[in-house]
């Protein structure tokens, strides 16, 4: 079966239980201020869910571009992937469990559509606990589907051995209970659906969680039975509607339809790595060679999608995670011995495999090339730099065996090496890295933010601390060119910071001119490149006013204080957090200046 007939097969058998078919969510989300990538069909869904009226009823299906970045490190293995393509039905206050299981395993067993095989099929169900109830009903339902093919299921026991009669698994919320990734918002327990990979192997006897771990069982679907709200306060309570959430890999499924037992051996890749073979001249087969490839073949793969839905490499938010996959993937094709760019290649192979289904692709393929040509250039210099400071750190580490945590804080302040960059480098030459240490030294520098909302960053591979640090540290570089260029009047009305701009209000009362706008980001970009310390000192509230520090007006203060200073450029009363160095925050741009109300101006600013 190829991939397009499987998208097919999908959605003619959804048809068939009268489901609207819709099309697939930009990746970016449009109205989802809490997470940077749709991670799942049910996303752009949530208002629905939650009651709204769908217009096109209250059964749907699709097949929906996401992105994940929960699991990046374990991408590589045979299974975990970036980008993926889900295939998902819901019921919007419709039908519930009997229907979605019944559904569930017809598809997956039925001979006119996936005929896989039931014996191979195992299932998961939430467990119970003080929040819900052991999910008796669906493992009911689950037992009548076995029982139609002649097999008798019954769930683990108490020693949890997995085996042909005990295929029905009872887990925790851990993995059986499913919620968007903000920490708010509509979830419930769900049933998750497992195909044995490999039964030549013989019966299935082992826990769940080694079956899983040594990839004997892949997992396939998941059904969401969606009629709990959890509130900000942690507790969930019972929506109106009782919906069903569900979400199939299509590649997985694709795996384990073509009797393989990775994703990268199928359609879905084999053309990339095809396209990275012919580039650096070694085989996928050869061992070092391999995951390579497969990081490069996900994360460009990753990098084309988003960059086709309008994201753009920068410092923050969605940008940011861009920029990350983008840096990863260049810097395994080092390790394959590509020394020339070859990003926008990859992305050429991408688009031409899925231009069909995705006409997005073709349509920005320019705007593709173009961004993945300059982030590759741009990262190829730093690279460099960075690339030789950590030899000289691994050579004079060795006796210690591992990096301390404050040279791999060292790296990642001065060369943009975030950790799990120093972290892959050091292993590779055998040694560790003081992960604690260098958190102490990250977070004596740069306490998590709380200005960046919570749920934001969960699931993405940007650190809320690091972006909001280096806007707040522009914000303090702001207010000091904004003295110095329009006068002392000038203070601090109020500051806010979100994940891709910085924003203040100052006191001021007239339009800043064009020459004080390009004055005020020359000299907060001339702060930057001199890569100057953010120094933090306590002291009391009087020391600190002596010692001339700005303080927010009306803000009230304890008695001791933190004052942040700059050199001799800026110094402000200030709870943090903030970059350790200038030098992190890239180019400074003002994108705003407006008036904010009577006598006073706003501006917002990005770092690039
Ligand atoms: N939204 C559910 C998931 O992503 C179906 O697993």
């Amino acid at each position: 079966m190829t991939a397009k007939e499987l998208r097919q097969k999908y959605l003619d058998f959804f048809k068939e239980k009268e489901h609207a078919i819709i099309p697939s969510a930009p990746l970016v989300p449009e109205n989802d201020p809490t997470v940077l990538f749709t991670t799942a069909g049910m996303h752009p869904l949530v208002p629905f869910l939650m009651g709204e009226k769908h217009p096109k009823g209250k059964r749907l299906a699709n097949v929906q571009k996401c992105v994940r970045t929960v699991d990046i490190d374990a991408v590589g293995d045979n299974r975990h992937l970036t980008f993926f393509e889900m295939l998902g039905n819901w019921s919007l206050g419709d039908y519930f469990k009997r229907e979605a299981i019944e559904w569930s395993f017809e598809f997956l067993v039925g001979e006119k559509w996936l005929g896989l095989d039931p014996r191979r099929l195992y299932v998961t169900v939430f467990e119970g606990d003080e929040d819900a109830v052991r999910d008796e009903e669906s493992i009911r339902i689950w037992q009548e589907q076995f029982a139609k093919v002649d097999i008798k299921a019954e769930p683990v026991g108490e020693e949890k051995i997995v085996s042909y009669e005990k295929r029905i698994i009872p887990l925790g919320k851990d993995d059986n209970w499913w919620g968007p990734a903000g920490e708010t918002g509509p979830c419930g327990p769900c049933t998750e659906m497992f195909y044995d990979v490999s039964p030549e192997l013989g019966e299935v006897n082992d826990t769940f969680e080694n079956l899983v771990k040594n990839f004997r069982l892949m997992e396939i679907w998941n059904d969401v039975f969606m009629e709990f709200n959890k509130k900000a306060d942690g507790t969930f309570e019972k929506m109106a509607q009782q919906n069903v959430d569900t979400g199939m890999g299509l590649e997985r499924t694709l795996v384990v339809m073509s009797g393989k037992d990775n994703v990268f051996d199928t359609e879905f890749f084999q053309p990339i790595i095809r396209k990275i073979e012919e580039i650096c001249g070694k085989k996928y087969d050869d061992e070092n060679s391999k995951i390579p490839m497969r990081i490069i073949a996900d994360h460009l793969k990753a990098a084309t999608f988003m960059i086709a839905d309008g994201a753009l490499p920068s410092n923050v938010e969605r940008g940011y995670v861009l920029r990350r996959l983008i840096r990863r993937a260049v810097r395994q094709g080092k390790v394959l011995g590509i020394e020339d760019n070859f990003a926008s290649k990859i992305a050429e192979a991408v688009v031409d495999m899925y231009k069909d289904i995705y006409p997005e692709l073709e349509k920005e393929k320019d705007k593709i090339i173009e961004e993945l040509d300059k982030e590759e250039v741009k990262f190829r210099q730093t690279l460099e730099k960075g690339l030789k400071k950590i030899k000289e750190i691994i050579a004079e580490s060795r006796s210690a065996e591992k990096i301390s945590g404050e040279k791999a804080f060292y790296l990642f302040s001065t060369y943009g090496f975030p950790l799990e960059l120093t972290k892959e480098i050091a292993s590779e030459h055998n040694m560790a890295v003081d992960e604690d240490l260098y958190r102490e030294q990250f977070k004596k520098h740069q306490e998590l933010s709380r200005t960046v909302s919570a749920g934001m960053f969960k699931g993405g591979l940007a650190d809320a601390g690091e972006k909001a640090a280096q806007l707040h540290t522009a914000t303090h570089l702001l207010l000091a060119a904004l003295r110095e260029i329009l006068g002392d009047h000038v203070i601090q009305k109020g500051s806010n910071i979100n994940n891709e701009r910085l924003r203040l209000d100052f006191s001021h009362d007239k339009k800043m001119t064009l020459e004080e706008k390009a004055k005020a980001e020359e000299l907060v970009n001339e702060a930057i490149s001199k890569n100057i310390e953010v120094k933090c000192e306590e002291m009391t509230l009087e020391n600190a006013q002596k010692a001339g520090a700005l303080g927010v007006f009306g803000e009230k203060y304890g008695d001791k204080v933190k004052v942040y200073s700059i050199y001799d450029f800026s110094k402000e009363i200030c709870g943090g957090p903030h970059a350790a160095r200038t030098g992190e925050l890239g180019k400074f741009k003002i994108k705003k200046e407006e008036a904010s109300s009577a006598g006073v101006r706003r501006i917002k600013a990005v770092l690039e």
